[in-house]
């Protein structure tokens, strides 16, 4: 029985997750729901120590040493733009853990069958094949991110029948399990969760991995919310609930955001052609300015809208945007960010990457908000964004963005493209937005560019 000032710490630490949760939601709260959330997984790690007669006391915490290691150094060392394959490492071992912990306990639990919760068996079952398919397809998702395996969709022509009978084979062998419980049923299905964990990935582009890593972290809160079933922890199963519930919901809102299913993202590629390619440049003649033109335009206007894409991120200019925006401010012009909700490549990109730079929280307005804005305004300077803008998404049904709320920047007087080169975006499709009579571009790296226009926007 585990005694009432356990439960309560617990209960405490149970609350404090949830408080975590809503202080992560809102850029102004979102470090000191953090803390909360870590000093709250602290306690609860340290509480077995204190109550239970636990075995292997020192192999524990060198485990928690070297774990504790690695999470400090890769979170100290780890880039903005990499911040997708950390979550996915940090999710696989999660799940991996999970299914581990689940194994050893079926090795507890088999001798004693008759008088286990058949419920129990069932949980187990569940954490081993559930846990594994997190644990591989996040070693799979960091591979794709990390550049360390090619990032597009990898499809062989028996996949979409494998993929089908590994699924069966996995039903199978978890009844088994709860019928006969057998050690070697629940080793089995660990290693039939791994192919599932593969087969389900290895399909998928790079620039869906985002999507798929959030899905696989709604995976691994219920491996872990099941494990906590089979320990009797309350804790583990709060949490567990509680990232079983944020991952699917984000899932969800990203796929609602691109105009997409979550079915079309993980087999768009088994059907074949509906997972987005690398599209080709367009010869197309578009207007083109330097960056003094581009200041005197800037310099001159009352209203202007930023609004930030992948390449701010990848060209890492937010520090320079800033500082332009700065100045801009200080003439006396109106400026704002117009942040949509899949800009870059990770939820929140573009919120954490301006933040970085210390822009203020105020001046960060989220699409519905602004999207009213862009007719009353002079100059929208899009920065290493394109699908986020591209007008296909209202009027060209078929086209891979069809359906996705966009930012009205169509609406303002003058459009500013701050762009390398006539490349498509992400979803491989031209932009009629910048062949626009309002639409000029600034060629080059949006950080050098961006230097550029602030040192002749000073000069004006
Ligand atoms: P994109 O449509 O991908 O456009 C990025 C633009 O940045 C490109 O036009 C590229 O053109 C330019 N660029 C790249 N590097 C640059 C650099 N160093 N300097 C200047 N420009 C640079 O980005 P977006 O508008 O942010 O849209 C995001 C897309 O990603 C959406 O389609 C969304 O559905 C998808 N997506 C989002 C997420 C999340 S959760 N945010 C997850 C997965 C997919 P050049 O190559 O010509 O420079």
């Amino acid at each position: 029985m585990t005694p009432t000032w356990v439960q309560l710490t617990y209960l405490a630490c149970a609350v404090c997750f949830i408080l975590a949760l809503k202080g992560l939601s809102g850029p102004k709260t979102a470090r000191i729901g953090n803390i909360i959330g870590a000093v709250a997984a602290v306690v609860a790690v340290i509480i077995p120590f204190l109550y239970l007669d636990l075995k292997h006391v020192p192999l524990i915490l060198v485990a928690i040493a070297i774990g504790t290691a690695g999470g400090v150094l890769g979170a100290q060392r780890v880039q903005m733009t990499q911040m997708p394959q950390m979550v996915a490492l940090f999710n696989g071992v999660g799940g991996g853990a999970a299914a581990l912990v689940a194994l050893l306990e079926l090795r507890e639990l088999v001798p004693v069958q008759d008088s286990v919760n058949w419920f129990v068996i069932v949980a187990t079952a569940f954490t081993i094949a559930v846990g594994s398919i997190s644990f591989a397809g996040s070693i799979v998702t960091f591979a794709k991110l990390q550049e360390l395996m090619t990032s597009r969709p990898v499809v062989f022509p028996g996949l979409r029948y494998v993929f089908p009978i590994a699924l069966a084979t996995t039903l199978v062998l978890s009844v088994r399990l709860v019928i006969e419980s057998h050690v070697w049923l629940g080793v089995v299905l660990c290693l039939v969760g791994l192919l599932i964990g593969l087969l389900l990935v290895l399909p998928v582009g790079g620039a869906d991995v985002p999507i798929v890593i959030s899905l696989l972290n709604a995976f691994t809160g219920l491996t872990v919310a099941a494990g906590g079933y089979v320990l009797s922890n309350v804790v583990l199963l709060v949490a567990g609930t509680l990232v079983g519930a944020s991952g699917t919901f984000l899932t969800l809102l990203m796929a609602k955001a691109m105009g997409r299913s979550v079915a079309n993202i993980l087999f768009g590629a088994l059907k074949g052609g509906s997972t987005l390619g690398a599209g080709v440049a367009s010869d197309r003649p578009v207007k083109s300015a330097g960056p003094e033109d581009v200041a005197i335009l800037l310099g001159y206007a009352d209203r202007v809208i930023i609004v930030p894409g992948y390449g701010l991120a990848v060209a890492q200019a937010q520090h320079t945007l800033r500082e332009l925006v700065d100045v801009l401010i200080a003439r006396g012009t109106k400026v704002d960010y117009a942040i949509h909700p899949v800009a870059g490549r990770m939820p929140g990109h573009m919120n954490v990457l301006l933040a970085e730079a210390q822009v203020p929280y105020e001046q960060l307005i989220e699409m519905d908000h602004i999207n009213g804005e862009f007719k009353h305004t002079d100059v929208v300077l899009v920065v290493g964004a394109n699908d986020v803008v591209n007008p296909a998404a209202k009027t060209t049904p078929g086209a891979p963005i069809y359906g996705m709320p966009i930012l009205n920047a169509d609406e303002a007087q003058q459009i500013v493209f701050m762009k390398r080169s006539m490349r498509p975006g992400f979803a491989g499709i031209e932009n009629e937005l910048l062949f626009d009579p309002k639409t000029t571009l600034l060629f080059g790296d949006a950080k050098d560019s961006l230097g550029k226009l602030l040192n002749s926007v000073k000069a004006l």
